[in-house]
């Protein structure tokens, strides 16, 4: 009789497996980098009290070769060849703040056979159809976990944990200057000036504000996060967005009045129909809801899904070891292979972003002449007597994509909690409802 032979004998060998597991925990990272500002001496540090990672940086690339450096001389170039086209180099890791040469040199490493790491969310929103064919092109892993919220795991989480059909909904704050200043004009009733001028010295904003202050910084980082949560490849400038540049004390005192809190929020949602919702705009916030307690700098996400319910991630949103253990990660990762699978786009039906539903928002102006009332489904509260008046009404997210009123002359646009409304029944019922009471 023939010796059976076992399932496992025929198609396991235990050692082999071991081998190759040791042949690619082991891999030798050589890493060129470019950058050498906050992110990447922050990097350069932390990879000096990491030496289990078996990385070592070859060469580092920067613009200006005046500047003093906190490391040997012998390192730098401003020549990106000495790192692009050397073959000794495995590893790309990009943390400049120029997105057009950003890309220039993340595509040419992707081309020259060598993995990347990436921090420039402005890069990578701008360029993700991109990104996307090179990956495919090249077959080679290309990281930013950096990019999103710095030092939280969101993009990994998001790529292998959560399933299409059980991400409900993510609502999180990721950009950490707005959230300083929206902190320090509730807190400390500073006006916006004054809480942008502190931000500033204390080094959480550019000098420069402009990218963080009106969103762009955050549309930027929720292009990249709707691309693993969702499938989603859009354009940052497709998505409804703005930022806290309008935002006055007296919007803080109604929402202190309704114990509500102001936050910068990225939010995306799946509607009843299948499609995302998903934009960045200021919003109130109940005090007990997870993101209220995200104070000053930090970021924090909130992922709503099929069973799990709610799950709260929170951490420092930007700075050097904050976002250099989260390209520290990502380097990690490339021992073992890891890439971005991108099961949403790829394995499964990508879903569709959607502008065709309604929100409920708060407008505060200083006259009404600025307010187009007719352009609101309805309008369900207004306070007219005091200098800066307001109202709370409902708009189709069309008008505000296609409109500028709400971010001019003074006015402040602030979506309500829980602003999203996806129910057309609803929305006619309302309007039938205050007709007939004579109001609309
Ligand atoms: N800072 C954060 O907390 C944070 C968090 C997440 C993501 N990021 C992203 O990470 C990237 C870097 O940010 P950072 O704060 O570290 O910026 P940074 O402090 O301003 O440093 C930028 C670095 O890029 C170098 N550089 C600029 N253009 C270059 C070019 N064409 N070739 C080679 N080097 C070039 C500069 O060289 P010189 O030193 O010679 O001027 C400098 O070393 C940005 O995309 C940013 O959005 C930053």
């Amino acid at each position: 009789m023939q010796p059976t032979l076992l399932f496992s004998q025929l198609f396991f060998d235990p050692h082999k497996i071991i081998n190759k597991y040791e042949m690619e925990t082991h891999k030798q990272l050589t890493i060129g980098l470019f950058g050498f500002g906050v992110v990447g001496e922050g990097l350069y540090r932390v990879l000096q009290q990491t030496p289990s990672l078996k990385a070592t940086i070859r060469k580092v690339c920067i613009k200006n070769p005046g500047k003093t450096r906190n490391a040997p001389a012998s390192l730098f170039t401003t020549d990106r060849d000495d790192i692009l086209t050397d073959e000794s180099i495995n590893v790309v890791v990009e943390v400049i703040d120029d997105a057009n040469a950003a890309f220039e040199i993340v595509s040419i490493a992707l081309r020259n056979g060598k993995a990347v790491v990436s921090a420039s969310k402005k890069m990578i929103a701008e360029h993700l159809p991109e990104i996307l064919a090179l990956q495919q092109e090249t077959n080679l892993p290309f990281l930013c976990e950096a990019a999103a919220c710095a030092s939280i795991p969101v993009i990994r989480n998001l790529e292998e944990y959560y399933d299409n059909d059980l991400l409900h909904s993510i609502k999180a704050i990721v950009n950490g200057s707005t959230n300083f200043i929206l902190t320090k004009m509730f807190e400390d009733k500073l006006d916006f000036q004054e809480a942008l001028l502190l931000a500033q010295q204390l080094g959480f904003a550019e000098s420069n504000p402009k990218l963080d202050i009106e969103g762009y910084d955050a549309v930027n980082k929720w292009t990249i996060l709707l691309n693993h949560a969702y499938g989603i490849v859009e354009h940052p400038n497709n998505l409804l967005f703005n930022g806290i540049q309008n935002i006055q004390l007296s919007d803080a005192v109604v929402a202190k009045e309704k114990n509500l809190d102001i936050k910068l929020i990225a939010q995306a949602q799946k509607l009843k129909n299948g499609k995302v919702a998903a934009f960045v705009l200021p919003q109130f916030v109940k005090l007990n809801e997870p993101l209220s307690f995200v104070k000053n700098e930090y970021n924090g996400v909130v992922i709503e899904s099929g069973f799990a319910d709610k799950q709260f991630f929170y951490g420092k949103g930007a700075g050097s070891f904050p976002t250099a253990s989260a390209v520290l990660s990502d380097i990690g990762a490339l021992r073992y292979d890891y890439r971005y699978e991108y099961k949403k786009l790829y394995h499964q039906q990508p879903n569709e972003l959607t502008h065709d539903y309604y929100l409920k928002v708060y407008v505060s102006f200083d006259d009404w002449k600025y307010i187009p009332r007719e352009k609101f489904e309805w309008i369900e509260e207004w306070h007219a007597e005091a200098e800066r008046k307001y109202l709370i009404g409902v708009l189709h997210v069309k008008h505000l994509k296609e409109n500028n009123w709400w971010r001019e002359n003074g006015s402040s646009l602030i979506l309500a909690n829980e602003p999203i409304i996806d129910n057309l029944d609803i929305v006619n019922l309302k309007k039938r409802s205050l007709e007939l009471a004579g109001i609309a």
